[in-house]
């Protein structure tokens, strides 16, 4: 059976991330078949256009699990109504130098939660923007905007009842659109 190896980018650095728990957490409801294993962007400097000749190890690092996953998952926060800072430097390192982008072609799942009650929806859309220029196929359906609130996650950190049905049906989509999209 073909494993497919899904790269999460999350676009939040807080310790105590809801992005980082609902991209924990929904990574175990994917079947055997998929494995989810979070890059790290919070240690990557600056891009500097100047440094596309001699990227740092960071980002020789990003670019080598980009290219190595079949498919991606952003779970983004919402900062001032679009993607964090520290995803769009992400996303920029792994796009250079140009004609070497490591993103091309990756099919995507886009998905975040904020304590507000648009749940990361323009931060969705602008990175859903930046991912097409970048030729990222990117689900369109069922999207997910979630608010982080009492009993988003259970005692044991999983989804808790009142959403696991629909994160379920997310994740099943998700699947199925990734073995249709996938190298
Ligand atoms: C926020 N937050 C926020 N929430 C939202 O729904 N829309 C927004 O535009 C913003 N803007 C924003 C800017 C900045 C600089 C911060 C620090 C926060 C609140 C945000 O949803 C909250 O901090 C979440 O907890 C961030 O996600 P993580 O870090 O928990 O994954």
């Amino acid at each position: 059976m073909k494993q497919y190896q899904i790269a999460v980018v999350v676009g939040s650095l807080r310790k105590e991330s809801f992005n980082r728990k609902v991209a924990n957490a929904i990574a175990k409801m994917a079947p055997s078949d998929f494995s989810f294993q979070q890059v790290q962007i919070g240690d990557l400097p600056l891009y500097n256009q100047d440094d596309d000749g001699s990227p740092a190890d960071t980002v020789r690092r990003l670019k080598r699990e980009i290219t190595a996953s079949h498919a991606l998952l952003f779970v983004t926060a919402e900062y001032n109504r679009s993607i964090p800072g520290v995803l769009k430097n992400a996303i920029d390192h792994a796009s250079r130098p140009y004609g070497q982008s490591a993103w091309e072609g990756k099919p995507a799942g886009v998905i975040g939660v904020s304590v507000g009650a648009t749940g990361t929806s323009m931060a969705q859309q602008h990175l859903r923007n930046v991912l097409a220029y970048l030729d990222v196929p990117t689900l369109g359906q069922p999207e997910i905007f979630l608010q982080a609130k009492e009993g988003l996650f259970d005692e044991a950190g999983d989804i808790g009842p009142a959403g696991r049905k629909f994160l379920q049906g997310w994740m099943d989509r998700y699947v199925a659109w990734v073995k249709r999209h996938a190298a």
